[in-house]
C-alpha cells in the first residue's frame, strides 16, 4: 500500500472536524475540505476549501481529484448520504476511507438493526463491498464517548455540576471509554500514517475508562460540604423507553439521547469499555487519575 499524502476532509467545520483538520495540518498531509458551502473566516488562508454537492457523484469525484484518503466527519443525520461520497472517492481512485462514525458501541452487531445504529452499519457494509471488490480499503474509529461530552452541562453530561444532581445509570458502575476530540483528530491521522496496519478494520482508541460513581467520588472529595441528588434509572427501562417512543414517531433529540444513553452507556452489555485497544499504534497516551480529577475539579468552581 502506497504511502498517504493527500486527503480530503468532509464535514470539516462542524464539533469533531476542525480537530481532525488541525491535527492532519500538523502531520503534514496535503489537505482539502468538502464543505457544502464555504463560510468566511471558519478556515486558515491557505487551507484548500471545495464547495460540493454531496448529492452528486460527479460533483465530489472532480472535488477528489489527486485525493489518497478521504476522512469524513459529517453530522448524525448526515450518516447515509456517505455512500454517495465512498462512490465518488472510489472513481477518484482515493485508497482510505473513513467514515463518520466515531461511536462508543456504534461497531457492536447486537445494533445492526437498531435506529440511530442501522445507518452506520449500511455504510461499513458499503466500504466492507468496496474493499472486498478491491477498489478501496477502509477504516472506522471507534472513540469511545467525546470526553468533552462527559462533562456537558446539565443533564447532557454524566453528573450534572451546576446543580449537583446525578442521575445514575443502572448502579453508576457502568464502565464507558472517553476519548477527546484533539486525540481523536491525532488518531485518524496516526491511521493515514499506517494504512497497513488499520486496513479494513475496526480500530478502537480510549483515552480513559470511567463510571459516574468514580467521577462522582471525584467531585465530591475537594468539597465535602457539597451535597450531590442521587437518582437512579436502568438503562434497560431507558431505551425500551426512548424506542417506543420513536417507533410513536417522536423523532425528537431528547427521545434519541435515551436511545444513546441506553446502549452507549450500558457497559457491558453493548461493550462500552474498551479493554483492548489501539492506543499504542496510534501514540494515544491514556490520562491520568489526577488529570481526570482536574478537570472533574475545574467544573466544580
Ligand atoms: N462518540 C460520541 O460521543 C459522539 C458525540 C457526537 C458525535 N459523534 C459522531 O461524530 C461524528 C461527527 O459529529 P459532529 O457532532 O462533529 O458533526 P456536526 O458538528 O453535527 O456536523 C459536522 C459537519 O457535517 C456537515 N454536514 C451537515 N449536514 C450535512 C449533509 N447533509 N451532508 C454533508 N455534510 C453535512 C457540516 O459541514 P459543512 O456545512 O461544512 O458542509 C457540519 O459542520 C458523527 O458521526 C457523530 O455521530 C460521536
Amino acid at each position: 500500500m502506497s504511502e498517504i499524502r493527500s486527503v480530503a476532509v468532509a464535514g470539516a467545520s462542524g464539533t469533531l472536524g476542525p480537530h481532525v483538520l488541525q491535527a492532519l495540518i500538523d502531520a503534514k498531509f496535503r489537505v482539502r475540505v468538502l464543505t457544502r458551502s464555504k463560510k468566511p473566516g471558519k478556515y486558515d488562508a491557505g487551507v484548500d476549501v471545495v464547495e460540493v454537492d454531496f448529492t452528486s457523484v460527479e460533483s465530489l469525484t472532480t472535488a477528489l481529484n489527486g485525493i489518497d484518503a478521504v476522512v469524513s466527519t459529517v453530522g448524525f443525520t448526515a450518516i447515509p448520504t456517505q455512500t454517495v461520497l465512498i462512490d465518488a472517492a472510489v472513481a477518484a481512485g482515493a485508497q482510505r476511507f473513513i467514515p463518520s462514525d466515531y461511536g462508543s458501541v456504534s461497531f457492536n452487531p447486537k445494533l445492526e438493526a437498531f435506529p440511530l445504529y442501522d445507518q452506520s452499519f449500511k455504510i461499513k457494509h458499503h466500504l466492507h463491498e468496496k474493499a472486498m471488490a478491491g477498489q478501496m480499503s477502509w477504516t472506522v474509529l471507534a472513540t469511545g464517548t467525546f470526553l468533552e461530552f462527559l462533562f456537558a452541562a446539565g443533564e447532557a453530561g454524566l453528573l450534572d455540576f451546576a446543580s449537583r444532581k446525578v442521575t445514575l445509570l443502572d448502579e453508576g458502575d457502568n464502565r464507558l471509554s472517553a476519548t477527546s476530540l484533539a486525540t481523536i483528530g491525532k488518531a485518524i491521522a496516526g491511521i493515514l500514517k499506517k494504512p497497513e496496519a488499520t486496513k479494513n478494520r475496526v480500530v478502537k482508541i480510549s483515552e480513559t475508562i470511567v463510571t459516574q460513581n468514580q467521577l462522582l467520588r471525584f467531585a465530591e472529595a475537594p468539597r465535602p460540604g457539597d451535597k450531590w441528588e442521587v437518582s437512579k434509572v436502568a438503562t434497560s427501562a431507558l431505551l425500551k423507553e426512548g424506542l417506543d417512543e420513536l417507533s410513536a414517531g417522536d423523532f425528537s433529540f431528547p427521545v434519541s439521547f435515551k436511545i444513546i444513553k441506553g446502549t452507549g452507556l450500558a457497559g457491558e452489555a453493548y461493550g462500552s469499555a474498551y479493554d483492548e485497544t489501539d492506543n499504542e499504534l496510534l501514540g494515544v497516551q491514556e490520562l491520568t487519575e489526577e488529570e481526570l480529577k482536574k478537570m472533574v475539579a475545574e467544573r466544580l468552581a
